[in-house]
Parts: C-alpha cells; structure tokens; sequence
C-alpha cells in the first residue's frame, strides 16, 4: 500500500513539473513564432496584414479578418479557432484544411505547435483595442 502511494505521489509531482514546464513554453513559442511565423504573419494588435492575416487574438472564427484575401479553402471552413485547434493546424496545416495558401509545412514536434498556440493565447490578454483609440 505504501509502495502505491508513493507512486502516486511520484506521479502527481512529475505531473506538477510538467504543468509547470508548460506554462514557461509561451517564451518558447514567442521564439518559434519570430523563426517560423512572422515571415508572413504579424501579431501585433495594430499591425496590419502580410502574405497571411494578422494573428492578434487569433482564439476566434478562422477566415475572419477584414480585409485580407483568404482563398475560398479558409474562407469555408468553418473552424472556430480554439487552443486545441490551432495545434492540429500547426501541425499540418494542409492535412487539417486541404487547398489553403499557408505553405507553413507544419511543426513536426507536436510540442513546438502547443508552445506557438501558449505564445498566441497570451496575446488576447492584452487591452483590447477600444473605439475611443
Ligand atoms: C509562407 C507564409 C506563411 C507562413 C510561414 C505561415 N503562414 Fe499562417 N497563413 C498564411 C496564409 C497565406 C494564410 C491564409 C490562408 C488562406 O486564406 O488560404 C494563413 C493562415 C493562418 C491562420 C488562419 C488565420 C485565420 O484568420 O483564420 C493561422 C491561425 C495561421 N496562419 C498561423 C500560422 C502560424 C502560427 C505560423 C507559424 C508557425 C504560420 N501561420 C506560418 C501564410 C503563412
């Protein structure tokens, strides 16, 4: 008996660490998103578009920023970005919406697109931009 509990004290801590390695990963994706992403991507609230839309806040409808040209692939479909999305995008974003004009091939490290989507969501928190600006 004691023997399962420890383990399972084991098991809680190990799973604290990782909880705790995942929060620091926003930096990480930071990092990954200026090597991989920027080229095409702003995510700057009050930057405009590039080659792909602004990203800003992208935790809302796919194909949904105003004036940018999304092909009719994104434009369709119908995905409503959520933190569990966009990691299965990133990791290939042709297999998850085949036609789009992303020509991003996709993370291969399942990790590295989670800690892009940590980096992202933490840009939401940011004020948001008001009518009185
Ligand atoms: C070579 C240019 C390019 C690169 C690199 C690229 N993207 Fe894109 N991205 C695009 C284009 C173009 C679109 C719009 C696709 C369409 O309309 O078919 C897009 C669309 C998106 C969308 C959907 C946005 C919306 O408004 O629905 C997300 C999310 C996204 N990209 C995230 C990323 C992330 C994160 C990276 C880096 C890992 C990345 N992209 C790398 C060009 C790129």
């Amino acid at each position: 008996m004691d023997r399962v509990l420890s383990l399972t004290c084991a098991a809680v801590v190990a799973s604290s660490l990782a909880q705790a390695a995942r929060a620091a990963d926003a930096a990480h994706g930071k990092e990954l998103f200026s090597a991989k992403c920027t080229v095409c991507h702003n995510a700057d609230r009050d930057a405009g578009n590039k080659i792909g839309p602004n990203l800003f806040g992208v935790v809302r409808p796919s194909g949904s920023i105003i004036g940018f040209s999304y092909s009719s692939a994104m434009k369709g479909a119908g995905v409503v970005w959520t933190p569990d999305k966009l990691a299965a995008y990133l990791a290939g974003p042709q297999k998850m919406i085949p036609g789009i004009r992303m020509t991003f091939p996709g993370f291969s490290n399942p990790a590295d697109a989670q800690d892009v989507v940590s980096y992202l969501s933490t840009l939401k928190q940011q004020p948001a931009r008001t009518a009185a600006e």
